[in-house]
C-alpha cells in the first residue's frame, strides 16, 4: 500500500449546529469551531470533517444546499470560514468539507429555474420525467419514505426525482454541463485551502436510467432505494472524471460515504486506482438493519460486530485504508448501540474506543464520542427534529404500535441522538451555549462532559488521547497504522482479538466483549502491556502468566488490552 500523508492522522467529525455556539444564539457556528481548535489539537486530531455549513433551508439539516458558494448565516460568514482555515492551518489541522452533490435544495436557483421552465437548460439539471397517466414513473421509495417522485407544481404528468426528501431534488449527473458546474465549485473550495471532501451519498449519483418498477418490498407498493443503486451501472465513470477534473490537481483528500456497493469492487474505490482516498467502513452499522423499517431491526451481537469488521478488513487491507467509525451524525451513539447494558460504563466505552482505533484504518471520531456521550431520552415525538426519525415514527405507528411504543422504537435509532449539543461542561446547556440550544441537550451532561474528563487520568477522554498518540509514536506507528491485521482466537465468542504485525513489532489486541471474566492462551510471550482499560482501576486483577513458550491472559469483563508480543 502506497503511503499517504493522512494515514497516520486521526480524524474528527464536527456537526456544526451542535459543536459550539460562538455568538450565543443557541446554534453552533464557525466561530465556535475556531474556539475549540486547541481542544482538538490537544486530543491529537489532524483532520476535521465539518458537516455542511453552506446556505440551506435546513429541511435535512444542511444536507439540502441552496448555495454551494455561501456560508449559511446561522454559521457565520465567509470571513469566519477563512479565519477557521487559517487557525486550523497554524495547528496543522486539515479541514475537510461535506460535498453534497447527489442533490441540492429545492430552493437552489437551479431548481427554481427548472420549475419555471422544465424543458429548458435547468430542467435538464434534474431528473424530470413523465409519469404513467398521472402516476409516478416508477415505484422506487425514497430514503426518507414515500415515492422518490414528486409532481412538478403546475404539471399534471411531470415528476422530479428525489432519493431523499422532496425538498432535495436529485441532480442529473448525465448532464455534462451540470457536472462541470460541480467540478468548478469543488475547485473553488480547494483553491481556498480546504484539504478535501467527504462525499455525501455519492453512490447515488448514478441512476438506473430505465426508471422501471422493481418488486415491491413493503405494503406501500414501493421498493427500497438500495435496489435501484444495485441496478445502476457506471458510477465509476462519473467518479473518475470528478477525480481527474477536480480532486487530482489539488491532491485532495476524499472520503466517500458509500452504502450498498459491491464489495468485489473495492479496488475501484480505494487504493492505487481508487476513485477516493478512503471510504467509511459501515460494516457494523448496517447489521441488523430492518427490512421493513426501524421497528423491524435486530440487535447487533458482539460476534456479529466482530465478524463484520474482520470481513471488511480482510477485503480491504491489501488494497487501501478504510475509515473506522463508531458513530456519526446519522447513527445513534455507539456506546448505547454496541455496548450491552452491563458494559455501558467507562470501561466498556474505552473498549469500544480501543477496537475502533486499533483496527486497521483511519480512525474517525464523531464529536462527543471521545467523552462517551450516549443516546438521549426523548420526552415526546415533538422533541424530534430529524426528518428520518419522523418518517420512521409514522412507519412504526402504521404497524399498529401505539405512540409510546413507537417513540421508544425510533428513539433507539434516531439521528438526533448524535445531534444533541456537545457536552463541554456541567454549566447550563452543557457549556455549549448561553442560550437555549436548538436541540435539547442530553440530561446526562452534568456527569458526562469534557471539563470533568480533561483533568482525570482514567477518563474516557484520556484513554482516547492515549490511543491517538500511539498512531504517531515512532516506536509503534509501523504496527498501529500499517501493520497487517490478523484475527486470532476466532473460536471465542463475545470476544475480539487480532494481531497488528508491523515490520519490527507485533501487537496483540484483545477485547473481552462481555461482563464475565475469561482466560485466553496465546502462543507468544508478552513483552509489554501498552494499553489497558483497567489499568487505573481496582479491577487490575488480570494477570499474564507464562506457559512454556506462550502466555495465559486473564481478563476482566470488558477489558481491552494492547500488548506487544514476540514476532
Ligand atoms: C447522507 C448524510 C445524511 C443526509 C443524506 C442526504 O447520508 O450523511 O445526513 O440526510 O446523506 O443528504
Ligand atoms: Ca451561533
Amino acid at each position: 500500500m502506497e503511503r499517504k500523508w493522512w494515514h497516520e492522522k486521526t480524524a474528527y467529525q464536527i456537526y456544526p449546529k451542535s459543536f459550539m455556539d460562538g455568538n450565543g444564539d443557541g446554534i453552533g457556528d464557525l466561530k465556535g469551531i475556531t474556539q475549540k481548535l486547541d481542544y482538538l489539537k490537544g486530543l491529537g486530531i489532524g483532520i476535521v470533517w465539518i458537516s455542511p455549513i453552506y446556505r440551506s433551508p435546513f429541511v435535512d439539516q444542511g444536507y439540502d444546499i441552496s448555495d454551494y458558494y455561501g456560508v449559511d448565516p446561522v454559521f457565520g460568514t465567509m470571513e469566519d470560514m477563512d479565519e477557521l482555515l487559517a487557525e486550523a492551518k497554524k495547528r496543522d489541522i486539515r479541514i475537510v468539507m461535506d460535498l453534497v452533490v447527489n442533490h441540492c435544495s429545492d430552493r437552489h436557483e437551479w431548481f427554481q429555474k427548472a420549475l419555471k421552465d422544465p424543458f429548458g437548460k435547468y430542467g435538464d439539471y434534474f431528473y424530470i420525467k413523465e409519469g404513467k397517466n398521472g402516476k409516478p414513473p416508477c415505484n422506487w421509495r425514497s430514503y426518507f419514505g414515500g415515492s422518490v417522485w414528486e409532481r412538478l407544481p403546475g404539471y399534471e404528468n411531470l415528476f422530479y426525482l428525489h432519493m431523499f426528501a422532496k425538498e432535495q431534488p436529485d441532480l442529473n449527473w448525465e448532464n455534462p454541463e451540470l457536472r462541470q458546474e460541480i467540478y468548478r465549485m469543488i475547485r473553488w473550495w480547494l483553491e481556498k485551502g480546504i484539504a478535501g471532501f467527504r462525499l455525501d451519498a455519492i453512490i447515488n449519483i448514478k441512476k438506473d436510467l430505465r426508471f422501471q418498477d422493481f418488486p415491491a418490498d413493503r405494503d406501500d407498493g414501493l421498493c427500497a432505494p438500495a435496489v435501484m443503486v444495485r441496478h445502476a451501472k457506471g458510477v465509476h465513470d462519473f467518479l473518475r472524471e470528478m477525480k481527474r477534473e477536480a480532486f487530482a490537481p489539488y491532491q485532495a483528500f476524499t472520503i466517500g460515504e458509500l452504502f450498498d456497493f459491491r464489495p468485489e469492487e473495492m479496488e475501484l474505490y480505494i487504493g492505487k486506482n481508487g476513485c477516493f482516498e478512503s471510504i467509511f467502513d459501515f460494516s457494523p452499522h448496517v447489521l441488523g438493519g430492518g427490512e421493513k423499517g426501524w421497528y423491524d431491526r435486530k440487535p447487533v451481537t458482539p460476534d456479529a460486530f466482530r465478524n463484520a469488521v474482520y470481513e471488511s478488513k480482510r477485503m480491504s487491507q491489501s488494497i487501501g485504508m478504510m475509515a473506522n467509525i463508531i458513530e456519526n451524525h446519522d447513527e445513534p451513539r455507539g456506546a448505547s448501540r454496541y455496548l450491552p447494558e452491563a458494559g455501558r460504563n467507562e470501561t466498556g466505552k474505552k473498549m469500544l474506543a480501543g477496537i475502533s482505533l486499533m483496527t486497521i484504518g483511519l480512525p474517525f471520531l464523531y464529536q462527543g464520542q471521545e467523552i462517551g456521550m450516549t443516546n438521549k431520552r426523548f420526552r415526546s415525538i415533538e422533541e424530534v427534529d430529524d426528518i428520518n426519525t419522523l418518517d420512521e415514527y409514522q412507519v412504526t405507528l402504521g404497524q399498529g404500535f401505539d405512540e409510546a411504543e413507537a417513540l421508544q422504537i425510533v428513539a433507539e435509532m434516531s439521528r438526533d441522538n448524535a445531534r444533541t449539543p456537545m457536552q463541554w461542561s456541567s454549566d447550563l446547556y452543557a457549556g455549549f451555549s448561553k442560550a437555549v440550544p436548538w436541540l435539547r441537550e442530553n440530561d446526562n451532561y452534568r456527569e458526562i462532559n469534557v471539563a470533568e474528563q480533561e483533568g482525570r487520568a482514567d477518563s474516557v477522554l484520556s484513554f482516547y488521547k492515549k490511543l491517538i498518540a500511539l498512531r504517531t509514536d515512532p516506536v509503534y506507528t509501523e504496527a498501529v497504522v500499517y501493520g497487517e491485521q490478523i484475527p486470532v482466537l476466532e473460536e471465542e465468542t463475545n470476544f475480539i482479538g487480532f494481531y497488528r504485525k508491523g515490520a519490527e513489532k507485533t501487537l496483540l489486541v484483545l477485547a473481552n466483549y462481555r461482563k464475565e471474566k475469561r482466560e485466553v492462551t496465546i502462543s507468544q510471550a508478552i513483552k509489554k502491556v501498552i494499553i489497558d482499560n483497567c489499568e487505573d482501576r481496582d479491577c487490575r486483577e488480570h494477570l499474564i502468566a507464562k506457559t512454556g513458550e506462550g502466555s495465559r491472559i486473564s481478563m476482566e469483563g470488558y477489558q481491552f488490552l494492547v500488548v506487544e508480543v514476540g514476532n
